[in-house]
């Protein structure tokens, strides 16, 4: 059976959803899935033994978590050997206007410079904006962020952003590549 492992890095959680809705498409249409958090990963694990490696990661302050680009550098060359693709987190995509996809890519694309991989399928994806969940100052600066790029400001609600149907097409179009 065709095995994918999801990996991913999140900071409060909205990569974490995806890769778990990305596991749940691969699972009703019958392939073997598991996700994993990069931070937390079985030291048994290796990218080798799987048909196909899905990374997702999160935008915050310009860049993606270290420990993701790390993980990413640290095992290029396992991870070039199979089919592979990327999906990047971020606020960028989320008014549509060619700026800010612009802005999203361009993330996207220092992440793969960065850590010299070059997986086969890559998507950007907008994230949320989880006021309930931030700490004083990750909320004051969340606000001050979301008013420079014309998004929500009351921070008393939270907001996804995630573009579900954009999510299962680009899982479709990877596995058409696999399989
Ligand atoms: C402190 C902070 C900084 C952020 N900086 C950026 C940024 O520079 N660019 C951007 O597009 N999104 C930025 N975001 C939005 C996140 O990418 C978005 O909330 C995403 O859903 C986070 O995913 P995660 O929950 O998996 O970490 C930031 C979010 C936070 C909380």
């Amino acid at each position: 059976m065709t095995n994918i492992a999801i990996l991913y890095a999140s900071s409060e959680g909205q990569t974490a959803k995806v890769s778990r809705y990305i596991k749940e498409l691969l699972t009703k249409k019958g392939f073997k899935a598991e996700v994993y958090n990069l931070n937390d990963l079985p030291k048994k694990f290796s990218i080798t033994g799987y048909k196909g490696i899905i990374v997702g990661a999160s935008v915050h302050i310009g860049s993606h978590q270290k420990y993701g680009i790390e993980y990413v550098k640290d095992n290029i060359e396992s991870l070039n050997e199979v089919k592979s693709a990327f999906f990047s987190i971020c606020l960028a995509k989320i008014n549509n206007s060619e700026k800010t996809i612009g802005r999203g890519e361009k993330q996207l694309q220092r992440f793969l410079k960065k850590t010299g991989w070059k997986p086969d399928k890559t998507a950007v994806f907008s994230g949320a904006l989880k006021y309930s969940k931030y700490g004083f100052m990750k909320k004051v600066l969340m606000k001050f962020i979301s008013k420079l790029m014309g998004e929500e400001t009351d921070t008393s609600k939270d907001y996804e952003y995630t573009e579900w149907n954009k999510v299962e097409k680009f899982v479709n179009e990877f596995m058409s590549e696999i399989s």
